[in-house]
């Protein structure tokens, strides 16, 4: 029997799609037509050299930034960018050191018009459950770092973001916060259901965390390559002690120019 010439595609549109994005900064040019996809519920990370413009795709994404070439697609639709969809989670700046824990994580609710008192009682149910009950009349100043980021993280969940975009959330924390955090992290995007993008310069973060790994090139920027996970085992120790996690590693590490093997004296 004689199949149709095309098949109406059953498959609904990535939820976030990029074609042939460009960008220079004066003489520089710094992405150089990337394209890649994020599926709804996916969790993405993106890894590559610094400078490559890991914080650029991301504004691009929150609509901060006009890209000079390509298209930004939302479900299948282009758009301008995503501002008011995402939650963005900078890498730097986080918190508002002149507004309490409360200030801080009520700040988006309030942006989007939510009634004070409900905004209030929203947020003391968020750091109840992250464990910051207590600290919510404490500044910025007087919370560790790992505790600061959780507020940034809360903050970023609190106004329910259809798409979370984290940029190095946990580089500057020791190991043990950090699986500390990569855990509260997965957790909360298994309860919430969210669509996740993720920069790190950790391969291992990469790795344990993501379903998918974009692999950045040097500038002028590319997708050098992209990698799915298959690790079943979703909490950060148990994902890093999975018989597969050390192929993924090695890969990512070879894709990098990162040397795996002892140099020779
Ligand atoms: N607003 C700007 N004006 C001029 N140059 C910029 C601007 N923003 C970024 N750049 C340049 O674009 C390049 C990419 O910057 P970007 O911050 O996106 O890199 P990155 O991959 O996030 O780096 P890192 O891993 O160090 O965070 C760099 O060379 C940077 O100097
Ligand atoms: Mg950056």
């Amino acid at each position: 029997m004689a199949l149709p010439a095309a098949l109406p595609t059953l498959l609904p549109p990535p939820k976030l799609a990029l074609r042939g994005i460009a960008k220079r900064f004066g003489a520089t040019p710094v992405l150089d037509g990337l394209d890649f996809e994020i599926a709804e519920g996916d969790f993405v990370s993106i890894i590559g050299p610094s400078g490559c413009g890991k914080t650029t795709i991301f504004n691009i994404i929150a609509g901060l930034l006009e890209p000079d070439a390509g298209t930004l697609l939302y479900e299948g639709a282009p758009v301008d960018g995503l501002r008011g969809r995402v939650g963005y989670m900078m890498q730097k700046d986080l918190l508002l050191p002149w507004r309490t824990v409360l200030g801080n994580v009520v700040l988006g609710l309030e942006v989007r018009g939510m009634a004070p008192r409900e905004a209030r009682d929203k947020a003391m149910d968020y750091l109840a459950t992250y464990g910051l009950a207590g600290f919510e009349n404490s500044y910025p100043r007087a919370l560790s770092g790992g505790m600061r980021q959780r507020v940034a993280l809360i903050r970023t969940l609190i106004v329910d973001p259809d798409i979370l975009l984290l940029d190095e959330p946990f580089s500057a924390l020791d190991y043990q916060t950090r699986l500390y955090l990569e855990g509260v992290l997965m957790e909360a995007v298994e309860r919430f259901h969210k669509t996740v993008v993720l920069v790190t310069h950790d391969i291992d973060e990469a790795v344990a965390l993501s379903r998918k790994v974009v692999v950045l090139s040097h500038r002028p920027t590319r997708v050098k390559a992209l990698h799915d996970i298959e690790i079943a085992e979703r909490s950060p120790i148990g994902a890093r002690s999975d018989p597969h996690f050390s192929g993924y590693f090695h890969a990512l590490c070879s894709e990098l120019d990162i040397q795996t093997k002892r140099v020779q004296p």
